[in-house]
Order: C-alpha cells, then sequence, then structure tokens
C-alpha cells in the first residue's frame, strides 16, 4: 500500500554536492517527492528526532553534526517506499554498506566520533508518521 518516508540528506551528503545524486536515485526507483526543504535544523528538532538515542555514546555528537550545516529534508512517496528507501540507502556503517546502495557507493568512515552516511530514512510506519509530523507539520 501507499506509504509515506522521511527522508533527509545529512549535512555531509549536501557538503560534499551528492543531494541530486540522492533525489536522482529515490526518483529513478520510481518514488515520487511529495515534499522538499533545505534547512539547517535547529537542535531542538534533531533532539527530538533522535529521543530513542538519547543516554547513547553518539547521541550528543550525532546532534551536533547534524545542525552542523544545511541538510535537505524530503517526504518520499510510494508502495512499500520505507522499506524500499532503506533498501536505496544501504546498512548504517557506510565502510560495510554494500555497493550498489547510497551508503555503499557514495559514504566511508571519515574517523569522526559518528558516522556520517549521507542520508536518513524513516525506519517503520510509526516512525515516519512521527518524523514527517515533526518535520513538516501540516504535510
Ligand atoms: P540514522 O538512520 O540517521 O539514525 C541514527 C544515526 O546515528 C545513524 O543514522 C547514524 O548516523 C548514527 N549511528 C547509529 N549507530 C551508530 C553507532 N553505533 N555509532 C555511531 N553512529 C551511529
Amino acid at each position: 500500500s501507499v506509504q509515506r518516508t522521511l527522508v533527509l540528506v545529512k549535512p555531509d551528503g549536501v557538503a560534499r554536492g551528492l543531494t541530486g545524486e540522492v533525489l536522482r536515485r529515490i526518483e529513478a526507483k520510481g518514488y515520487r517527492l511529495v515534499a522538499l526543504e533545505l534547512r539547517t535544523a535547529p537542535a531542538a528538532l534533531l533532539e527530538e528526532h533522535y529521543a530513542e538515542h538519547a543516554g547513547k555514546p553518539f547521541y550528543a555528537p550525532l546532534v551536533e553534526f547534524m545542525g552542523s550545516g544545511p541538510l535537505v529534508a524530503a517526504v518520499v512517496e510510494g508502495d512499500r517506499v520505507i522499506e524500499g528507501f532503506r533498501s536505496l540507502a544501504g546498512t548504517t556503517d557506510p565502510t560495510t554498506a554494500v555497493p550498489g546502495t547510497i551508503r555503499g557507493d557514495l559514504g566511508r568512515d571519515w574517523g569522526l566520533p559518528v558516522a556520517q552516511n549521507i542520508v536518513h530514512g524513516s525506519d517503520s510506519p510509526e516512525s515516519a508518521a512521527r518524523e514527517i509530523g515533526l518535520w513538516f507539520p501540516g504535510v
């Protein structure tokens, strides 16, 4: 059935000029953009977005990194898009993400305290609804 997911091109992806490449892969797969915005996220939004990671060792560096520069937030729609985008993105660790995926083709480790892995995608229908409400109230 038709779903929506929240996709973020993280500050590393935007800084490296990979926004177009990420959006190209999403559109080439056949998904549809229903909202799209470049913005620098305030800490309060990022703390809420990543609330489930509060207390983990990478939480503070993650919030700092995600607020370090502009990111691109998007709502993407299509049948099974939540799973489908996660498949396009590849696994969390960009060093070992499978080639052919966004992270596997374009990401690697940079010796930093938090993995800079180019994109975020919601991991479940519940997360997608919560995250879209946070980033795009009204969409
Ligand atoms: P994302 O899909 O945005 O969700 C949480 C983020 O935290 C993840 O991508 C990575 O950027 C980061 N992350 C998750 N697990 C770890 C980890 N074990 N070490 C460092 N960073 C992590």
